[in-house]
């Protein structure tokens, strides 16, 4: 075994973490500093440090990244349309980039060989850390007690916390695994293993069940500025406050609820349910923004690019070079995208009820049915003739 004397943790205070810091020291005799990336999972990190170093941890960081993540992982993401298999906009998937920044960054300015993580060895987020750590720096090395050490389930981890004093409040542990940041929560195991079953209740944590939801419905105008949402209802509001904003006004009208079986990275399918008021929302108005101000060739080919984007992102391939160049493509089409669309949220539903914008392509004098209209329908029968003269011809030739 190679000689480790320093290694960073991701550790987010569960009980995975927790008994992944003490077991990490007694392996390796290493000095083990933790990471603890704030992206808005809701949780008091106040006493994170203190829980981390009464764990046995030599130093331990907590960082606020709510408004880098959202302006430089979820915004990008957005623009794009990045729904991965048409509906998961993201969230774990576009925290993971981030989080293993930090630790990386940590761990060389900590200079420290090693970061380890507490990802399993049968989901994505293993391969999202480990891939972005090499392409921010190949020479790391990588930490993944999970997928090694002899602990074999929950309640073996529960008794080696309780052995070595490890402070663990398991009372609080819910029968599910969750991931949540701004962007949305992650909900799986537990009974959503079976995909046959209605996911209980309780399994959701920010969105009122739609047929609770109040009988009036809640208007939203929301604003864009060259592709950057501006305003709500006619506010300010800074990018990680509008998404905040958002997920309590449309978690309040049941918005956001995804229950999907996915295809994760490592060939398995997954039950997975999520949660996503905000993320529903924001993609909602900015595809009808760009039905307006983008012409119709480029929605098209955006669409394509929208799912290879995700596919990407779910990957674990954000700092690919792939990535970059679709961004790049993404960026010069949001120059047109200013305007407002107005929704209606009701009981779970989100509709688009109005949309204007000084780049609107839309001219009623072209679309109208009213005597008004300028659209020259004497035109249309030479463009029809010439348009569907291909299969006119093959139906003319095969009859012969
Ligand atoms: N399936 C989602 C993804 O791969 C979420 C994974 C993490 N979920 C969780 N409940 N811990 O992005």
């Amino acid at each position: 075994m190679r000689k480790i004397k320093k290694i960073v943790l991701a550790y987010s205070g569960g009980l995975d973490t927790s008994v992944i810091l003490y077991w990490l020291k007694e392996k390796y005799g290493a000095e083990v500093i933790t990471y603890t990336a704030n992206l808005g999972q809701g949780q008091l990190l106040d006493f994170i440090k203190e829980k981390a170093e009464r764990t046995g941890a030599a130093k331990a960081y907590v960082e606020d990244l709510r408004e880098e993540f959202c302006e430089k992982y979820v915004l990008p993401a957005l623009q794009a349309g990045a729904l991965y298999e048409g509906r998961y906009p993201l969230a774990t998937a576009l925290g993971r980039p981030l989080i293993t920044k930090g630790l990386v960054e940590l761990a060389e300015k900590e200079r420290a060989e090693a970061i380890a993580h507490g990802c399993s060895g049968k989901g994505n987020d293993q391969v999202r850390f480990e891939v972005t750590a090499r392409a921010l720096n190949p020479e790391i090395i990588i930490l993944a007690p999970l997928r090694e050490w002899e602990l074999s389930s929950r309640e073996e981890e529960i008794r080696y916390a309780q052995q070595h004093n490890i402070p663990v409040k398991v009372s609080e542990e819910s029968p599910y695994s969750i991931d949540r940041n701004l962007w949305g929560v992650s909900i799986e195991c537990g009974i959503l293993e079976d995909a046959w079953q209605e996911p209980p209740a309780q399994a959701y944590q920010i969105t009122c069940p739609p047929q609770k939801a109040p009988d009036k419905p809640t208007y939203l105008e929301i604003e864009l500025k060259e592709g950057v949402p501006s305003k709500l209802n006619g506010k300010i509001y800074p990018l990680v406050n509008l998404i905040e904003e958002l997920n309590k006004i449309g978690g309040v009208n049941g918005i956001g609820r995804i229950d999907m079986v996915e295809n994760r990275v490592v060939g398995i399918k997954s039950r997975e349910i999520y949660e996503a008021p905000a993320a529903v929302i924001l993609h909602c108005a900015y595809r009808e923004l760009e039905k307006l101000t983008l012409d119709r060739e480029t929605i098209h080919f955006k669409e394509t690019i929208a799912q290879k984007y995700s596919e990407l992102v779910y990957n674990g391939l954000w700092y690919s070079p792939l990535r970059k160049a679709l961004e790049g493509f993404v960026c010069q089409t949001q120059k047109v995208m200013s305007g407002q669309v107005k929704l209606k949220l009701y009981k779970g539903s989100c509709e688009v009820v109005g949309r204007r914008s000084p780049y609107s392509l839309y001219d009623r004098d072209l679309a109208t049915y009213g005597k008004e209209s300028i659209f020259n329908q004497k035109a249309a029968p030479g463009f029809i003739h010439i348009w569907g003269l291909p299969l006119k011809t093959i139906s003319k030739i095969r009859k012969k």
